[in-house]
């Protein structure tokens, strides 16, 4: 969750005395400083040659920039390309600019207010009318994919799915608008766009295809449907919220992820309505996705993104966190498996199957304790630890009487069961290797310290990494292990120093490792002085997971975070998201700032990270 919307949502929750909150006071290091002295084996995936029987195939449409465990395929030219980092790090850096390696450039390409739908359409600083908000690019660009369009080179033009977390509300004029209307503006800057992008050759950038048959907005207006166990309690839903990271699934589809549990926005909606992973069709090709889906067998809770993991029997399991202080860590293995000559066989996938949350034990090992009604204590009647990261949370009484009950109260239901209460679960990436990484973005609260979160008041975050026990997908062991603790050596106390090797950062939010294994680590630290003279602005870091060496490879403008990595299939163009950037970015003298979508590429067209 972005600092802003985390605190727009709390000041909410709060008014109505819902202690499901996340932001807590002390939470950003100048809070605490204050008191103190990353085998996908689709042939799509990973590059052009003979992806290419494939990507001219009329069911080529696995998302190019998945959810973490794409791999190389052996086959393919790509692999004659030099995806070795050797990039020139990039210093820390304030002010109102996006810095990138030497002999690299970045470029804006679709910005909130931009035309989408329809031409000449856009944000001028005149007020839009509601149906119009509805046709322009969202607000607080956040989690990102690449999808190829059937028959077309993926590599020069394919399709953006971008999630938008809250609102830029400079666009919005709601002083303006009626109290009714007012919500339904920003309601309409929320969710997801599909955006149809491509390489003008001519002047060699990426550019918006505007009115593409493929350009779609679904916001916080749109009606979505919902599957599983919870489908006849919930019914249908208008609107989706808090659109934070994302994930894809091996059949091409997008999911978004709402960070939140209730439609802050507009609260008359039924809170049951929100907390659910999403999933649409970019293609608007399968029939059962026509309406978007909220899937409540994935369990209802702050969802961050989702990554899956794909078995050679083509099982698989979906990793997903609960961007809550404390959050768990959840996994869903669908029952069936993933047809790979079917699409529209996989589109009910997502319906039905088990979930599960992370338990991690001192010794290194864990246990996925599964969240099924009548299992692990999830029964009438059982008793919900409550926050256990602190000693003041009293238990409360909770019942589980059905499936329904334990999906809708996924968060209680995970501390009935046990699971680990984590710091902060932003991101989840699974490796080549299978190796599974998840950033712990920060919890300043934490005065009661355990294995996987070792750091009381940990206002910079870690990195955990695990591996399933036999490399399965649907295993129910695992081994873990801190892959890294954030901080720096320059600051004075012992919890704010951590561990890394090259250059130090704060808050590690965004992560995905790219179909060449590179593990790339986004952040989204405080943006006020105390700790951007420390860290410089939000930036993006290659990590390299042997060595563990951090380089910075981006560095975001003032006020931003950096969110969001999507890249075409030859990994020489990649889509980062810069989200609520302060005044003068990206348009020098406006007085507001506008989230955007930026292209970064090698100047020589080498694939990025050379
Ligand atoms: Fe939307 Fe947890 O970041
Ligand atoms: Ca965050
Ligand atoms: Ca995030």
């Amino acid at each position: 969750m972005s600092y802003l919307t985390d605190k727009l949502r709390a000041d909410a929750a709060a008014a109505r005395g819902d202690a499901e909150i996340t932001h807590v006071p002390g939470q950003m290091l100048d809070d605490v400083l204050s008191k103190m002295p990353m085998k996908r084996r689709s042939m799509l995936r990973g590059s052009i040659g003979a992806s290419l029987t494939a990507i001219f195939g009329a069911s080529a449409l696995s998302a190019c920039g998945g959810g973490g465990d794409d791999t190389p395929s052996a086959s393919t030219p790509a692999a004659t390309e030099n995806f070795a980092v050797g990039f020139q790090k990039v210093d820390a850096a304030v002010g109102q600019k996006v810095s990138v390696p030497a002999n690299y450039t970045s470029d804006v390409l679709f910005s909130a207010g931009d035309a989408l739908i329809t031409a000449g359409l856009s944000y001028q600083g005149t007020a839009l009318s509601l149906s119009e908000l509805e046709q322009v690019g969202g607000g607080q660009h956040d989690g990102m994919e690449f999808y190829a369009i059937p028959g077309r080179d993926p590599n020069k033009n394919g399709l953006l799915a971008i999630n938008h977390e809250s609102t830029d509300g400079f666009m919005l004029n709601l002083a303006d608008r009626t109290a009714p209307d007012a919500i339904k503006a920003r309601l309409s800057n929320v969710g997801v766009d599909i955006v149809e992008i491509k390489l003008n050759e001519t002047s060699n950038k990426w550019e918006v295809v505007v009115g593409s048959k493929y350009n779609k907005r679904y916001t916080g207006n749109t009606n979505y449907k919902t599957s599983g166990p919870a489908a006849t309690v919930v019914g249908d839903v208008v609107g989706t919220i808090n659109n934070c990271a994302s994930g894809s699934t091996p059949w091409g589809t997008y999911l978004t992820c709402e960070e939140s549990t209730d439609n802050y926005i507009d609260p008359t909606q039924n809170e049951n309505g929100y907390g659910w992973v999403i999933e649409i069709d970019p293609l608007g090709e399968l029939a059962a996705l026509a309406t978007p889906v909220k899937h409540t067998a994935m369990g209802r809770f702050d969802h961050e993104n989702t990554a899956y993991m794909l078995n050679a029997n083509n099982r698989m399991a979906f990793y997903m966190g609960d961007d809550s202080t404390p959050g768990g860590i959840y996994k869903f293995v669908p029952d069936g498996s993933y047809n790979p000559s079917n699409r529209a066989a996989n589109a009910t996938l997502l319906t039905q199957g088990k979930l599960y949350a992370a338990q991690f034990k001192p010794d290194g090992t864990g246990v996925w304790l599964e969240l099924t009604q009548g299992k692990n204590g999830l029964v009438l009647g059982a008793t919900d630890p409550g926050r256990t990261d602190r000693t003041t949370d009293t238990p409360t009484i909770v019942d589980f009487g059905t499936q329904a009950d334990v999906v809708l109260q996924c968060k209680a239901a995970s501390r009935v069961a046990g699971a680990t209460q984590m710091d902060r679960p932003e991101w989840i990436t699974v490796g080549a290797d299978k190796k599974v990484y998840c950033a712990l973005t920060n919890n300043g609260s934490r005065t009661v310290t355990d294995a996987a979160n070792p750091r009381s008041t940990n206002p910079h975050g870690h990195i955990m990494q695990w591996t399933e026990d036999g490399n399965d997908a649907t295993a129910t062991t695992f081994k873990w292990e801190i892959f890294l603790l954030a901080g720096s050596q320059k600051l004075g106390a012992a919890n704010l120093k951590g561990n890394i090797n090259g250059d130090e950062f704060s808050s590690p939010d965004g992560l995905r490792i790219d179909p060449q294994g590179r593990l790339w680590v986004q952040t989204d630290a405080s943006t006020s002085s105390g700790t951007t003279s420390v860290f410089g602005n939000n930036a993006m870091y290659h990590v390299d997971q042997t060595t563990k060496r951090s380089t910075r490879f981006l560095v975001g403008p003032d006020g931003c975070e950096i969110t969001g990595l999507a890249y075409t299939p030859d990994l020489k163009t990649f889509f980062i998201n810069i989200q609520h950037p302060g005044a003068g970015w990206p348009v020098a003298g406006e007085t507001f700032g506008r989230s955007s979508t930026i292209v970064v590429r090698h100047n020589e067209g080498k694939p990025v990270g050379a």
